[in-house]
């Protein structure tokens, strides 16, 4: 997928993107209940993918923590949510005492930890080219982006173990693929993806997975501020590429997929979801 430059009409672009959108409305078989009394912690839930993953896990059997910086975005995700036990926890994923809380409430109230969708992440519009990027904007992204997946596994894994196995999913990006994503967020997300591939190295012996997977342009607040830093406003499909962006559940369904019993014999892998667009 290709991004064309124009640095003037964001908000009309935003609107044509989100009708370009399709809308999903058919994913997945809502009866077979894939994460049935699984426990999982699913992290940047207030918003965008993480929202999403928090609801089809729901719809799926899971009982949630759900994880984010933004209480207001939190509760409203919480309050949408129905048919399993969910708790919100507020905190700050790059500070290893609020994941340290989140982990340890999650053992707590459900005395169990099977899952993790770690779908936290930022992408700051001062994330520019390399000779002008900033030093705190670097090394913010890459505490959220990248220190945040560390915590989240590192706290994690133990409580996974405990638990007697699981799985985890992070939120890596095309842009560790490809490179355009700025300075910041493309290193952060690289790192994503090579971590998750340590963790999958040292715990699958363990029953433990841990895969990464890394999204094209998906329908969420996120992509309207990345969109701005670059100047872009609108998207035009190269030949071969499924000619739209994707919605939050797509992404959702493949993380259900990924954390489900189905993919027991998966890990370590990198999964792209960008209709095509870096396989051409
Ligand atoms: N939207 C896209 O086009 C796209 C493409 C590729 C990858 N991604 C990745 O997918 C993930 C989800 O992004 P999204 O599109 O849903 O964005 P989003 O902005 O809608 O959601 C990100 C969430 O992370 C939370 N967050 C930010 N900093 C945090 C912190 N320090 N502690 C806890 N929570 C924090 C935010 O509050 C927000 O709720 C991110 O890792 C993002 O990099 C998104």
């Amino acid at each position: 997928m290709e991004l064309a430059h124009n640095a003037e009409l964001i908000p009309t672009a935003v609107e044509e993107i989100l009708r370009w959108a399709s809308p999903v409305t058919h994913i997945g078989d809502t009866t077979a209940m894939r994460l049935k009394d699984k426990v999982a912690i699913v992290t940047g839930a207030a918003s965008g993918i993480g929202r999403s993953v928090a609801q089809v896990f729901a719809r799926e059997g899971c009982h949630l923590t759900l994880v984010d910086i933004n209480e207001a975005g939190l509760n409203e995700t919480l309050a949408g949510l129905s048919g399993v036990e969910a708790v919100a926890v507020p905190a700050d994923v790059s500070r290893s005492e609020d994941v340290q809380r989140a982990i340890g409430q999650t053992m707590d109230k459900y005395g169990r930890l099977t899952t993790m969708a770690n779908c936290h992440g930022i992408s700051l519009m001062e994330d520019t080219r390399i000779v002008d990027v900033l030093e705190e904007v670097f090394d913010r992204t890459i505490a959220v982006n990248l220190r945040g997946i560390f915590l989240m596994c590192k706290y994690g894994v133990p409580a996974l173990k405990r638990s007697g196995g699981g799985a985890i999913v992070n939120l890596a990006s095309a842009a560790a693929l490809s490179g355009g994503g700025g300075t910041s967020y493309t290193a952060s997300k690289g790192g994503v993806t090579a971590l998750t591939r340590a963790i999958a190295f040292q715990n699958a012996a363990e029953g433990i997975r841990c895969n990464s997977i890394c999204p094209g342009p998906v329908d969420t607040p996120m992509l309207q501020i990345s969109m701005k830093k670059l100047g872009l406003t609108t998207m035009t499909s190269r030949p071969g590429t499924i000619p739209r962006i994707a919605q939050p559940e797509e992404v959702a369904v493949l993380i259900t997929f990924l954390v489900s019993d189905e993919a027991a014999f998966i890990t370590g892998a990198i999964y792209t979801i960008d209709g095509g667009a870096t396989q051409h």
